[in-house]
């Protein structure tokens, strides 16, 4: 059988006119969700702000938990942490966790945990069982607080009922709840989406438009709450990257994350949510005190000497100080532990890998202060920061170093260096041990970048990525890979190896290159275009290949859904990042910054949505009858950009799909005997 949606002769799907009505009009069943297109109360604002505030705001002075977090320990079925801040600038006074099997009343008051007193994020130092974070942002200098509660020993497959508390005012969070993963091989469902972003001012807490806020931000997590097709919100939430774009607003970063706090709070206080580390979770700062100060020693001075104006460890002060992740038990060559940076979990039959591939692309994308204008004044701060034209925060290789490989052009951990890459080290032994495990039958990866994206307007695809992360997907038969980075959607095909001898070209040299030269891509090779059917449902055979999922469409403002052909032959064109993109230039000139370097012909593309660039997928976990048989029924969801997009206020409405516009079963004996 083949794909419904492929449009002929090029073997590319396309989503067609007739899938898009399917996808997003549903008017009845769109009317019986309800829920979803009431509006939250209107924040402080009487009207729309007209963009980003230029100035730092105040936070509140008020104690009140806000913004509750769950996220998995190592162990899902035992393991569940409960996270939350202060509104503002003021520590709790005597933070609480309450939780009970039973639902939390008078009567049943359940079993306290006392938080200590909260210390400034250390990264070198171990968490006990709970914990209170402070972090200054090394920018703006506001601190905001955090309150970690790690709870082990849980049961499987359990409710538990959970209030938290400040000490101060009584306790608004009743009926809170989460349930633990189940034991062994069990059905269970997950979702994922990147880019989330920040809804606009009116669905803000704050009543701001940061720079990256939509509202479709809020409908994403609106849609992850109440699934399209009814059949119940997901056990967990995997977060591709980008969550938020503080990195944005440099004056107002803390503000920023508040926003995000509340708004995925909707879900995250029922259920796990899981991220990765995207380049905008990487923030300029001059902070020293939250761990070693990376690569350069010597103080701050020293690290602006060297270009590293970093908020916290490598720029991730805010995500580290406010997300208590799994421990990879990893310690950096600087002697920050690189706990959440980059971690794995069990559920059922399945083992997740987050990673960070801030580490291991060529692209230079995170924060940076790059402006064309000669003699351009220095980004300066509420704090006195100056970081001068031509600033980037280009981190790859923080945990180490990677050396090419000749006999197929990958890059491998260089021990030589008495540094080697410790993630990509991490990542083997973590995919072995997997592939060892017979409890264990599909592998998912999710990070930001992508090895593999046609986008036109977006980043494109990172060869950093096809170098030192792909050839141990495929050794180790990784069955898919999710993503975000760009702001749209995108399906490959089973993927296998590289075409070895087929290169790309290119056409916007970076400092080094040629224009028209050919350079290779390691572009990854197609194992087949025709999919298989596992109960009437088109199915790929992952064992075959790995399929990349681009889920980027959570909710910026920035839609990227353009997507790239050849004009030669109108087939799948992608654009390549080879090398790094330096910035070029001088304080008397300017600087200016490259994109993508190359393109090559990408037949791996195998889906794209160029009708909405904003949706949600859902994953449903079917571990069969034997090990080994384990499904998953991919459904992906667009969802329409808000009516009224015009303008920077981005406010509007949309209307929730009830179909998905894809659906297949991907797993590892499908298609077999
Ligand atoms: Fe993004
Ligand atoms: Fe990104």
């Amino acid at each position: 059988m083949s794909e419904s949606s492929t449009d002929g002769s090029y073997g590319k799907a396309r989503f067609t006119r007739r899938r898009f009505i399917i996808g997003t009009v549903g008017v009845s069943a769109a009317a019986a969700l309800g829920g979803t297109v009431v509006r939250a109360p209107r924040a402080v604002a009487s009207g729309a702000p007209s963009g980003p505030p230029t100035t730092t705001l105040p936070l509140p002075t008020t104690t009140e938990p806000e913004q509750l977090l769950l996220t998995w320990g190592s162990d899902p079925a035992r393991e569940v942490t409960v996270s939350w801040s202060a509104p503002g600038t003021v520590a709790q006074p005597a933070p609480v966790l309450a939780f009970s099997t039973r639902p939390i009343t008078a009567r049943n008051p359940g079993w306290l945990i006392k938080l200590p007193d909260p210390k400034p994020l250390d990264v070198t130092q171990r968490y006990e069982e709970a914990a209170s974070v402070s972090f200054p942002d090394g920018l703006n200098g506001q601190t905001t607080y955090f309150y970690h509660v790690q709870l082990t020993n849980l049961e499987p497959g359990t409710r538990y009922y959970y209030q938290v508390s400040d000490g101060a005012s009584a306790p608004s969070t009743a009926g809170a709840s989460f349930e633990t993963a189940p034991h062994g091989r069990a059905r269970f469902r997950f979702s994922s989406y990147g880019d989330l972003a920040t809804p606009s001012w009116d669905l803000n807490t704050s009543g701001n438009i940061w720079h990256e806020s939509c509202d479709n931000s809020w409908f994403a997590v609106t849609a992850i709450e109440n699934p399209g097709d009814g059949q119940g919100a997901p056990l967990f939430h995997l977060l591709n990257g980008d969550l938020c774009y503080a990195n944005l607003d440099v004056d107002n970063a803390p503000g920023v994350w508040r926003d995000f706090g509340n708004n995925v709070a909707r879900s995250s206080a029922h259920r796990p949510w899981m991220p990765a580390l995207g380049n905008h979770e990487c923030e300029f700062g001059v902070d020293m005190m939250s761990g070693h100060p990376g690569s350069a020693a010597g103080g701050i001075g020293a690290q602006g000497a060297a270009g590293n104006f970093w908020n916290g460890p490598y720029g991730f002060g805010h995500y580290l100080s406010r997300f208590l992740l799994p421990d990879n038990g990893v310690t950096n060559w600087d002697g920050n532990r690189l706990r959440g940076n980059f971690y794995a979990f069990g559920v059922g039959t399945v083992k997740f890998i987050s990673l960070d591939a801030d580490d291991i692309i060529y692209q230079d994308g995170a924060a940076n202060y790059v402006i064309n204008t000669a003699n351009a004044t220095p980004e300066t701060t509420t704090t006195g920061a100056e970081i001068p034209n031509g600033t980037t925060t280009y981190t790859r290789f923080y945990t180490g170093g990677l050396k090419p490989d000749a006999t197929d052009d990958s890059l491998v951990p260089d021990y030589a260096s008495g540094r080697p890459n410790l993630q990509t080290i991490w990542l083997e032994k973590t995919l072995a041990q997997a592939r060892r495990d017979p409890s264990v039958d599909m592998i998912v990866v999710f990070m930001h970048q992508c090895a593999m994206s046609t986008s036109v307007p977006g980043n494109g695809s990172d060869l950093g990525i096809r170098q030192a992360w792909l050839p141990l997907f495929d050794k180790y038969e990784v069955d898919l890979v999710l993503s975000g980075h760009e702001h749209d959607y995108e399906r490959t095909y089973p993927v296998r190896g590289y075409d070895a001898g087929e290169l790309g070209t290119v056409v916007a040299p970076n400092p080094g290159q040629v224009k028209g030269a050919a350079v290779d891509t390691r572009r990854p090779a197609v194992v087949t275009t025709e999919p298989y059917e596992f109960n009437g449902t088109p199915a790929w055979n992952t064992r075959e290949g790995t399929v990349y999922l681009v889920l980027g469409g959570g909710g910026t403002n920035g839609p990227t859904n353009t997507y790239g052909t050849d004009p030669a032959d109108d087939k799948p064109q992608a654009k390549v990042i080879t090398t790094r993109n330096a910035v070029v230039g001088s304080e008397a000139t300017g600087f200016s910054k490259n994109g993508a370097d190359s393109v090559e012909d990408a037949p791996w593309s195998a889906a794209i949505n160029p009708t909405d660039a904003y949706g949600y997928s859902i994953f449903d976990v079917d571990p069969g009858q034997r090990p080994g048989e384990t499904t998953i029924t991919f459904q992906y969801f667009a969802i329409p950009a808000v009516t009224n997009e015009a303008g920077s206020a981005h406010d509007g409405t949309t209307t929730l799909p009830t179909q998905p516009t894809e659906k297949f079963v991907f797993g590892r004996r499908v298609g077999r005997p």
